[in-house]
């Protein structure tokens, strides 16, 4: 099976499932990456790994289905089967939802429904919740609505700062994001958090 990671930022969630790939914990090829953000980290993580990449800059766009249209040749190109959000900080349009229905997926730092949107860890300290986490889901068009795949939860203590909670979320991430591609892609085995 065949995965495009769409990314905007350091990519560390691309990392870790690229590097569970490397381990055979995933059984699938990265074939491709998108960026929005020409210069974002990610990218160059992509160049190390040697995956090729499609960067563009939404500004040289009317629309978003033209973008959407160009993101979709290198799709097909790539015979893609499943997308895999990591930190893409732009809705999906109805040119990517109907071409690759049910095939992409989304993680987000909080227990969806939860503090969706933009900044959700700081959401949850503004909240002062005892307990957040992360949520893998469906993507439609909405802002990190669809269906909910799989969530896990962590704790906060009374002493919790940005940076501590972020620490723990994306070690989560890196985890379970390899674990629920693989399911989704093979789904052999019975699949625990
Ligand atoms: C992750 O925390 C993910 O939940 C959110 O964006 C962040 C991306 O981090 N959607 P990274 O670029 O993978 O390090």
């Amino acid at each position: 099976k065949r995965i495009a990671v769409f990314a905007s930022g350091n990519g560390s969630n691309f990392q870790a499932i690229v590097t569970a790939v490397k381990r055979e914990e995933l059984n699938a090829s990265i074939t491709l990456l998108v960026s929005d953000k020409p210069g974002a980290y990610v990218i160059d993580r992509a160049m190390k790994e040697e995956i090729p990449t499609f960067v563009f800059a939404a500004k040289n766009y009317q629309k978003k289905a033209e973008y959407e249209r160009e993101i979709l040749k290198h799709l097909k190109a790539n015979e893609i089967d499943l997308i895999v959000l990591a930190g893409y900080m732009r809705l999906i349009g109805d040119t990517l939802l109907q071409a690759f229905a049910g095939k992409i997926i989304n993680i987000h730092p909080s227990l969806l429904p939860a503090f969706p949107g933009k900044d959700a860890i700081g959401q949850a300290l503004e909240a002062e919740v005892s307990q957040t986490g992360i949520t893998i889901h469906y993507v439609d068009a909405g802002m990190d609505t669809g269906p909910i795949i799989a969530q896990e939860a962590i704790t906060l203590s009374e002493k919790e700062t940005r940076e501590s909670i972020q620490e723990k979320i994306q070690a989560l991430e890196h985890q379970l994001y390899p674990k629920v591609i693989q399911h989704l892609l093979h789904k052999t085995e019975v699949f625990h958090q």
